[in-house]
């Protein structure tokens, strides 16, 4: 078993954070047919917490390409919303622990809110193909992070954004429909599934991503629309945190 099958199998139950099973699957679905279409670019996160997800992003990518991960870690009075608490220390630790090759990675603290693509860009030596949106959680910080990570994608890149569903997070819904309605040309969206949205940077990338996500993809879902445009939605076995899961993170904390 290599580092990306033992973390998608029973690894990221040890790292605190949100990451559900079915987001793993259409990740890793989607990370397949960047693989089987020659999408290249980086890793990059907006909201890093703990690395639950940053390491699967991570994990994906292939040597020639570099992974950054935006957070306030220590600055956590500029955490408006109280969204996750980042920490440097204990990231680090998990990304040592998961296998990932830090020679390739950067952490970067940030407000995201004077994050621009430009930046991201800079950092991950051109444009990203997997970028998630996963930090403050109000809706100014939600459009400008989706703006962020749009502006950064590299051709065929997908932007995937955190609780847009989450009633307990109303402002991203609310940014993101704001930025979405405001720019109906910059991001179209592909899925829906395991709390996440992804999105593309146009309808020709979305529908070559659909087409083969119906046919191949990680399992039942329906075709609905999202600001007018076609998106698959994935069906995946509710959430409820496994017993497995609650049972390896008691084992991990016991042992730090
Ligand atoms: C929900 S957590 C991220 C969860 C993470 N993606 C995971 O895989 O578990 C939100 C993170 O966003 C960070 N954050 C909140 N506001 C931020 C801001 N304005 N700029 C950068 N990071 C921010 C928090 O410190 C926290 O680590």
């Amino acid at each position: 078993m290599d580092a990306l099958q033992r973390y998608t199998a029973k690894g990221h139950y040890q790292v605190q954070g949100w990451l559900w099973p079915g987001a793993i699957q259409l990740i890793a679905a989607l990370a397949g047919l960047q693989r089987n279409f020659g999408v290249q670019g980086g890793m990059g996160e907006i909201g890093v917490h703990h690395g639950r997800l940053f390491i699967l992003l991570h994990l994906l990518s292939t040597p020639g390409e570099r992974s950054a991960a935006w957070d306030l870690f220590e600055d956590q009075d500029q955490n408006i919303d109280a969204s996750g608490r980042g920490d440097y220390a204990r990231l680090l630790a998990n990304l040592q622990a998961h296998g990932c090759d830090l020679g390739r990675i950067q952490l970067l603290k940030a407000n995201s809110m004077e994050l621009d693509s430009d930046q991201v860009r800079g950092v991950l030596g051109g444009g990203a193909r997997l970028f998630s949106v996963d930090g403050g959680h109000t809706a100014p910080l939600t459009y400008t992070d989706l703006r962020t990570a749009s502006e950064a994608l590299a051709e065929g890149g997908i932007v995937m954004l955190d609780d847009f569903y989450n009633e307990q997070w109303p402002g991203v819904a609310e940014g993101a429909l704001s930025f979405l309605l405001d720019h109906p040309d910059q991001l179209f969206p592909v899925a829906i599934g395991g709390n996440k949205v992804c999105f593309t940077h146009s309808a020709e990338w979305a529908h070559r991503y659909q087409e083969a996500l119906a046919r191949s993809g990680p399992g039942a879902h329906k075709v609905s629309e999202l600001t007018g445009k076609p998106v698959l939605v994935f069906r995946f076995p509710q959430h409820r945190g496994s017993w497995l899961g609650r049972i390896l993170r008691r084992l991990y904390r016991l042992g730090r």
